[in-house]
């Protein structure tokens, strides 16, 4: 097995406050990895600092054994890295099908003229919205979507860039129950075609049925790492969910 994510000693402060704090933690190819820990323990954080959406104080990050610490969120993208955020973001004036398209371009993983690129593109994105079940909502603005519908959307348009790793944070987050059971296999059937995850949720239903290991965070820093099993079961995480 090789790690596909590595982060070693990282550190963030927002004034006063150690958000993350000497977090090190490795992903291992082909599993699903869950991130757990109270709220404000730092998870979405980490993520930040994973993707360059923030530049860590100190800390280092490799992506695919590649140097990943502090470049810009595009550049984690070409290294075969993309997310989902807490906050689904998506282009809300655009439809459906441009949210597939505008950020594969915004980050330039493809020339934009070519022989073939935009259907190549296209049948991608509709091969992807079918994946999803919104394909009849194609040319739907995507502030007309249902709230779990614009999860799935954004969760689509995050594998347009073929990533190898994806990193979810929150994809259960205000979904109800028939939507997550499909996120769970959307999640299962990809992670069998090769896609490694990194899943940060409340839900522990979710989390422990889905993931191979878990991974606790608490303050800042990681406090326990395991099988779902292993980490249940350990007074420490125990502790932190009471304290918080
Ligand atoms: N941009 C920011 N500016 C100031 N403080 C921040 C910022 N982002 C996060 N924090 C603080 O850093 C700490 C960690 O927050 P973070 O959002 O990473 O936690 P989390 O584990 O994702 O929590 P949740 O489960 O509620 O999403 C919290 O104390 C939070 O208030
Ligand atoms: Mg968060």
């Amino acid at each position: 097995m090789s790690t596909v994510l590595q982060t070693e000693g990282l550190v963030k402060h927002f004034g006063g406050i150690v958000a993350v704090d000497s977090c090190t933690i490795d992903v291992e190819q082909g599993d699903i990895t869950g991130l757990i820990g109270p709220n404000g323990s730092g998870k979405t954080t980490l993520f930040n600092l994973i993707t360059g959406v923030y530049r860590p104080d100190s800390g280092r990050v490799s992506i695919l054994g590649r140097k990943a610490t502090g470049l810009e969120s595009h550049k984690i993208c070409h290294l075969g890295l993309s997310r989902t955020f807490q906050i689904t973001r998506l282009f809300w004036e655009l439809t459906v099908l441009e949210n597939m398209i505008v950020p594969v371009r915004k980050v330039g993983l493809r020339p934009l003229f070519g022989p073939g690129m935009l259907g190549d593109e296209l049948d991608r994105a509709m091969e992807l919205l079918a994946r999803v079940g919104l394909t009849h909502l194609k040319d739907e603005r995507a502030d007309n979507l249902s709230f779990g519908q614009q999860k799935l959307l954004e969760f689509a348009a995050v594998l347009m860039a073929k990533p190898d790793v994806v990193l979810l944070d929150e994809p259960a987050g205000g979904v109800n129950p028939t939507m997550i059971r499909f996120i769970m296999d959307l999640i299962r059937s990809l992670n069998a075609e090769g896609v490694t995850f990194l899943v940060v949720e409340h839900n522990m239903s979710m989390i422990m049925e889905l993931s191979d290991r878990v991974i606790v965070m608490d303050q800042g820093r990681t406090i326990a790492d395991g099988t779902p099993a292993e980490v249940q079961n350990n007074p420490l995480v125990l502790e932190a969910y009471l304290g918080s």
